[in-house]
């Protein structure tokens, strides 16, 4: 679907905005508006270029959010074949001043500004009567909420849950409930696609009798998250587990709190990888979202990536939130493209989970607290 997308915005160090996704949902939007195969130019740009811009073909001397420039024939219009719809320009700085108003993220303002530029393009204008631009208010609404199904149904993301906490809180009496065996089975029950558990060197949580017996029973996958230490790894090729997910481990922490070093121990790494490899096990590779760690969990022929999603869960606004996120979305592209499988997981709950499921090249969360909560 030819979708061209340029940025010019160059005076921020990080964009707001994903430029694969965006070009991605424009793909998704030009489908549910009929036009499958049009032709669409995005250009993403500063105040002051799209005030240029408004000034040149508009007379009007002040940035705006969007501008829309259509092409379209009215026999394209007609046919939907092939159509040269026209381009549209989105200020990310409006578009960000105007989110952080609103309180929502900048992808999500650019997607509101995008369905109405696409609406301009394909003939809407509200600044042709009160009636006009009720019609294109509606219309807008509808697309967004095409927009929303499209995604849900599209993108049915695996839930894989993590039962530690069921064992941490079985361990804090010593007694024998709550069981995480138990758990797995009413996870699984409720649909989830996975059973996720963290057989630590301490056994604070999990203990050997609930991974030999989540091995028997678990009907979807078992993922063993583990350290790469010698003990552990003698263990889970002894269990066959699923697939494995290594991860840093510290003695002193609460939870796992960052991705693995992989790059500075790429030749202890890699040997893990290719035992499991001769055991037919699956390794997944717990990193934070950096271009450096996914090279290095390739070089060492890892299956997954499992990309650490803590620090966009754990932000303390919403604009650290926002840069997080792009590093993610980032990460997730990066890593797909050079043919690993993604993973995501840490510290999600309802209100940040929605934005990671929607990434395209993520295929399973890891979800434990929050659900357990
Ligand atoms: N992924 C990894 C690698 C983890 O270590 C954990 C926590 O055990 C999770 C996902 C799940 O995190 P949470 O319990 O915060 O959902």
């Amino acid at each position: 679907m030819p979708v061209y997308l340029t940025v010019e915005f160059d005076h921020t160090t990080t964009l707001p905005v994903h430029p694969g996704t965006i070009k991605n949902l424009a793909s998704v939007l030009l489908k549910l508006c009929g036009y499958p195969d049009g032709e669409l130019s995005i250009l993403l740009v500063s105040d002051q270029r799209i005030r240029a811009l408004n000034k040149e073909y508009r007379k009007k001397d002040a940035p705006t959010n969007v501008l829309a420039f259509p092409q379209l024939e009215d026999f394209a219009r007609v046919t939907g074949k092939g159509a040269l719809l026209g381009d549209i320009v989105i200020s990310l700085d409006t578009a960000g001043m105007e989110a952080q108003r609103e309180g929502i993220s900048v992808h999500h303002r650019v997607t509101v500004l995008l369905i109405h530029g696409l609406l301009h393009l394909l003939g809407f204008d509200h600044e042709r009567s009160v009636k006009e631009a009720l019609r294109m208010e509606s219309e807008e609404e509808k697309v967004l909420e095409l927009l929303n199904s499209e995604i849900r149904r599209e993108k049915m993301i695996n839930l894989a849950v993590n039962v530690d906490h069921v064992a941490t809180l079985r361990q804090a009496r010593g007694i024998n409930e709550p069981d995480p065996v138990h758990a797995a089975v009413l996870c699984e029950l409720a649909g989830a696609g996975g059973i996720v558990v963290h057989l630590r060197e301490d056994r604070r949580h999990i203990q050997d009798r609930d991974v030999i017996l989540l091995r028997q029973t678990v009907k979807t996958k078992l993922n063993l998250e583990m350290a790469a230490s010698e003990e552990i790894i003698k263990g889970a090729l002894k269990l066959k587990p699923d697939m494995i997910t290594l991860v840093p481990e510290k003695r002193q922490e609460l939870t796992t709190e960052g991705g693995l070093n992989v790059s500075g121990q790429k030749k202890k790494l890699a040997k893990v990888v290719a035992r499991m490899a001769q055991a037919s096990i699956p390794v997944s590779i717990f990193i934070d979202p950096n271009a450096k760690q996914i090279k290095a969990a390739k070089d060492i022929d890892a299956t997954f990536v499992e990309i650490h999603t803590g620090r966009y869960c754990d932000a303390a606004s919403d604009k650290e939130r926002d840069e997080e996120f792009l590093l993610i979305a980032e990460a997730a592209e990066t890593a797909f493209e050079a043919g690993l499988r993604v993973n995501a997981g840490h510290g999600l709950n309802y209100t940040t989970t929605q934005r990671i499921a929607a990434l395209e090249h993520i295929e399973e969360l890891s979800i434990g607290h929050a659900i357990l909560s």
